[in-house]
């Protein structure tokens, strides 16, 4: 057992309020409760069924089902990924938009990218690193039992995505979704270096609850990035606009979903957003 868990038993121990009967009112033997057990119940209003139902599928079943998804979506993601990391031109013009659209080879596909291939690489390969790094951070276990390695996989993750940031704006003028993803690139790269910044400056300052909101803030805004791949070609289906438009209209809404569902999240989670759903620290 590592000693963090031993210590966290022992304090849990130390905790338990031992009963000074052992038989309960009712003859049966009285149940033991730690105090901070008997006192978050104390602290929580009574809910009804209807309100447990909905504490439970806004702040657990939602959130797993999206961290699910997420992890599960990167995997294609990261092959998608590695296509520019490996500069594999063929395949790049192949996927290009304006191909998928059957807009006639002019010799123009993927070029603004064939042309600024190493900054693709770059930014692609850092993907990669952010792929891996992001959803180490909310692994409990590596938080709590491996705080050098999750120190070092958080500044991996911050450097990561700080350059992506930047590297995101250079590119989006040479992008096939220009000028549409230029204005997106122009929110989504402050958005995220402003959460990120947070993030470390509040941990620096060990405000540990600010730190765990604005890391849940800032991947969920980096990841907006990976939803519309798959989002786009719904849009496209769905609005018939041609795939360069689908996906200027896929990154606001994955942006404005992030954005907004991971507030919603930390609301609801940590604050008992409006009285309707208490607070579930932990
Ligand atoms: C945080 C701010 C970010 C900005 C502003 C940004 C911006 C951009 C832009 C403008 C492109 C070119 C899109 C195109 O022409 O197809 C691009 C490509 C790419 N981005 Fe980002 N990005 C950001 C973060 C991320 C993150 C967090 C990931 C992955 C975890 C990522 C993965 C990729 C990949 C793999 C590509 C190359 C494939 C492609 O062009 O579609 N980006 N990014």
């Amino acid at each position: 057992m590592a000693v963090q868990e031993r210590h966290a038993a022992a304090a849990s121990k130390a905790e338990t309020v031992q009963p000074t009967s052992h038989v309960g009112t009712n003859g049966f033997p009285a149940p033991t409760k730690s105090r901070s057990e008997l006192k978050g119940e104390a602290d929580q209003p009574r809910l009804s069924p209807l309100q447990r139902r909905a504490r439970h599928f806004i702040t657990s079943f939602l959130p797993n089902f999206w961290w699910w998804a997420t992890v599960i979506l990167s995997v294609p993601f990261a092959a998608y990924a590695m296509i520019y990391v490996l500069a594999y031109e063929p395949a790049i013009r192949e996927i290009s938009p304006a191909k998928q659209d059957g807009l006639p080879d002019t010799g123009t596909y993927s070029q603004g990218i064939i042309d600024h291939m190493l900054l693709w690489q770059a930014h692609s390969l850092l993907a990669l690193v952010y792929l891996v790094t992001a959803p180490l951070q909310f692994i409990d276990r590596v938080r709590l039992t491996r705080v050098p390695f999750h120190r070092a996989s958080g500044y991996a993750f911050l450097a990561s995505g700080a350059i992506l940031a930047v590297t995101g704006v250079v590119m989006s003028p040479h992008s096939e979704m220009a000028p549409g993803f230029v204005v997106t690139s122009a929110i989504l790269a402050p958005a995220w270096l402003f959460s990120a910044g947070n993030a470390l400056w509040s941990i620096k300052q060990k405000r540990m609850q600010a730190h765990r909101e604005w890391m849940i803030r800032t991947a969920a805004i980096g990841y907006s990035v990976v939803y519309v791949r798959p989002v786009a070609p719904l849009m496209h289906l769905l609005l018939g606009t041609t795939n360069a438009e689908a996906s200027v209209t896929a990154m606001w809404i994955c942006m404005l979903l992030s954005f907004a569902g991971s507030q919603l999240y930390i609301e609801m989670r940590y604050h008992g957003y409006g009285g309707v759903i208490p607070t579930n620290r932990r």
